[in-house]
């Protein structure tokens, strides 16, 4: 079995398509989390790589009416299929009906993430060997810091059914990947015109002013060392430790 660690170091300083060169030519099921916006830079690297391209989306019932639009846009524009995943509906409907649509302006994120996002990429990522995220380090240094280009994921794998995590962006900045997206010509999520940077669900996002981190706009009545949905919930226990 590959030593997950001492891959990362090899891979450490090689670029996002390298890595994802080696991603794709080392597990045949393999998909990546998109997130419907920069991290369209991984779909348009990848594509080039491989006729093959596995590419899925958690739809939480809460994203701005723009990233749906994108997100057509984007199967369109690469002529690939989406999987768009959504949350158990009993879940969803439990949830609203004890504590209303914003629950999370009280009690936190947690629990609705963890219906909304957690609970579908649990059950897509129990039927892949690995998986690739657009995180970069420079997205948050209060909990991604030290996101590896490639790591074992132990919140979503087991011993007996170890899954593997790739972060090809990992070491690139945000001026890098929105270069890269200009260059390529790439179309993005019209939301970033209008002062967003980082994007997630409408009612947990919202533009940044001049100077302001990106991770300012998302669960902005939390605090920054808490800011992860789950998703990658591994950057908590890291970031801790
Ligand atoms: S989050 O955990 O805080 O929401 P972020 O928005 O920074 O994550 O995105 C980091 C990466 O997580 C994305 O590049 C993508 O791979 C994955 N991701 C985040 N949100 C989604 C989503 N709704 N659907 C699929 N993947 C997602
Ligand atoms: Fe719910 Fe907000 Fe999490 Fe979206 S980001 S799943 S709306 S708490």
């Amino acid at each position: 079995m590959t030593d997950i660690s001492q891959l990362a170091q090899e891979l450490s300083a090689e670029s996002p398509r390298s890595i994802l060169k080696y991603a794709l030519q080392h597990y045949d099921n393999i998909a990546i989390s998109f997130s419907g916006a920069e991290d369209v830079a991984l779909i348009e690297l990848a594509h080039k790589l491989t006729d093959n391209l596995r590419v899925f989306t958690l739809d939480t019932g809460r994203l701005h009416p723009e990233t749906y639009r994108y997100i057509d846009q984007v199967k369109t524009h690469y002529g690939i299929d989406i999987e768009v995943l959504f949350p158990d509906t009993e879940a969803v409907q439990q949830l609203v009906s004890r504590k209303g649509l914003f629950s999370f302006y009280q009690d936190g994120h947690s629990e609705c993430c963890g219906i909304r996002k957690v609970e579908p990429l649990r059950r897509k990522l129990a039927t892949v060997d690995a998986w690739i995220t657009g995180q970069r380090r420079d997205q948050s240094p209060s909990t991604r810091n030290d996101v590896p280009v490639v790591q074992q994921d132990t919140t979503f794998g087991s011993d007996e059914r170890p899954l593997v995590k790739f972060n090809p962006l990992a070491n690139w900045s945000s001026k890098e990947v929105w270069d890269y997206i200009r260059m390529s010509e790439v179309p993005y999520n019209s939301l970033h015109e209008k002062g967003f940077i980082s994007i997630g669900c409408e009612p947990c996002t919202r533009p940044v002013l001049p100077g302001q981190h990106e991770r300012e706009g998302r669960w902005w009545w939390e605090e920054a060392t808490q800011k992860e949905c789950g998703l990658h919930a591994g950057n908590l226990i890291a970031s801790q430790s």
